[in-house]
């Protein structure tokens, strides 16, 4: 049970709402460890609308960030061919993939 999160919800919730009538946008979500960052995107997952689907994906605390990380963290929901263009690299074509499932 999240505390004192019901303003953050009710602005991401506006914002959701904004992208199913065809307005997309995006949220930045800052502060320190610890501070509630990852729970409020989890507690923000369970109230989509029914049938919306939802990815995340992290950057890997490491010296070198392994390339498309966050890509290859949600690959599973970005479909079969999403994934495939991740492995072969074809970023171009990667990206406009991408683009083109989340424009449907
Ligand atoms: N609003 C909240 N109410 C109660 N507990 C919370 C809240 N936000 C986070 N927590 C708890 O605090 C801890 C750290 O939260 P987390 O989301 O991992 O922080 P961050 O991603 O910012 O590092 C977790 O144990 C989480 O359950
Ligand atoms: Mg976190």
């Amino acid at each position: 049970m999240l505390v004192e999160r019901e303003r953050d919800f009710e602005r991401l919730d506006a914002l959701i709402a904004a992208a199913g009538r065809g307005q997309g946008s995006v949220a930045l979500i800052s502060g320190e460890a610890g501070i509630g960052k990852t729970s409020l995107i989890r507690g923000l997952f369970g109230r989509l609308p029914r049938g919306w689907r939802a990815g995340a994906g992290g950057c890997d605390a490491l010296y070198t960030p392994r390339p498309l990380g966050p890509l290859h963290d949600m690959a599973d929901m970005l479909g079969p061919k999403v994934r495939s263009l991740l492995e072969t690299g074809e970023r171009q074509q990667l990206f406009a993939a991408i683009l083109d499932m989340i424009s449907r």
